[in-house]
């Protein structure tokens, strides 16, 4: 057997030496994670929302942030895709890494950033376009895909969100047309479309009935082999069922974190425990 280089595999050809294990190539060196926040904390004016928040969100699974209201759920998701870089009077100490990368570097293309960053908001929120262009919005705009390849790029969106055989024949349809539920998954959709690296999203299933609820529930257990997710919610019960790691905010500060069967079944802070059998919140 010869190697790519020509000598025999086992190093012994020709009266050769055995190459020395140093000169071995090295293991690739592991990926950083998903998502890292070193320290994080940030300011509305003089009102600080988050306190030094430390914490690593892994790959290819299901992050949960739970909190009482107010605590700085949203303000941390929002910070991950910059979306406070326009609101007046904002500030921030520590940084945030997407993939090894910290997102506040200097020359950061905030419009690429967003693109690696998939964000679905708690009603929503389709454009007054159509379903199909709805989905073809982002990838348009980015020039992600030949317009040829379009109406297949839509289509695997649609179908990652388990929405196309509901709106297969109704693609030229407002998007406002769909009900509730449809329209969240639209919403999904389209982030899908843009293929994110990370999907965020900021209490999906609120405005939803429980059948939609289940649908997108397990939507994002599908989603994980692909994506890494980072949900927001308020019920504990849709945590325990679908997150891998959870992470419990209080006061702007990130009390707990790990994996979703730690924290609910022995929590290490009084605070967290208080919180998941609902004492307070
Ligand atoms: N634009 C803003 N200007 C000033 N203060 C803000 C602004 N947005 C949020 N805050 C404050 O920052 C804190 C954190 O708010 P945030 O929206 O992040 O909480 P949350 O955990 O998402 O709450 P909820 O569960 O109610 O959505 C709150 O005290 C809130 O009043
Ligand atoms: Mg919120």
């Amino acid at each position: 057997m010869t190697t790519a280089t020509g000598g025999r595999a086992d190093g012994q050809a020709g009266g050769m030496q055995p190459r020395p294990a140093t000169l071995l190539p090295a293991s690739p060196p592991p990926r950083p994670p998903a998502l890292e926040s070193r320290a994080y904390s940030f300011w509305y004016g003089p009102t600080q929302a988050l306190h030094e928040v430390s914490f690593t969100i892994p790959r290819h699974a299901i992050t949960a942030l739970i909190g009482p209201s107010g605590c700085g759920k949203t303000t941390f998701l929002r910070s991950i895709n910059r979306m406070h870089d326009l609101t007046p009077n904002a500030r921030h100490q520590g940084d945030i890494l997407l993939d090894g990368g910290s997102i506040f570097a200097r020359g950061t293309d905030v419009v690429a950033l967003r693109r690696r960053i998939g964000m679905v908001f708690q009603r929503p929120n389709p454009f007054p376009k159509s379903v199909h262009d709805n989905v073809a919005y982002g990838p348009r705009l980015n020039a992600l895909a030949h317009p040829r390849e379009l109406p297949d790029r839509v289509e695997r969106a649609l179908r990652q969100a388990v929405l196309w055989d509901e709106v297969k024949d109704r693609l030229r349809e407002p998007g406002t047309s769909l009900s509730g539920g449809q329209q969240q998954r639209l919403c999904i959709a389209r982030a899908l479309a843009n293929e994110p690296e990370l999907l965020l999203m900021d209490e999906p299933c609120s405005a939803l009935d429980p059948i939609a609820t289940q649908r997108i529930e397990e939507l994002l257990v599908e989603l994980k082999k692909i994506y890494t997710i980072v949900i927001v919610t308020h019920n504990m019960q849709q945590a325990a069922r679908v997150a891998d790691y959870t992470g419990f905010f209080y006061l702007g500060h990130l009390v707990e974190f790990g994996t979703t069967q730690q924290v609910f079944t022995r929590p290490t802070d009084e605070r967290t425990e208080a919180y998941i059998t609902g004492r307070f919140g």
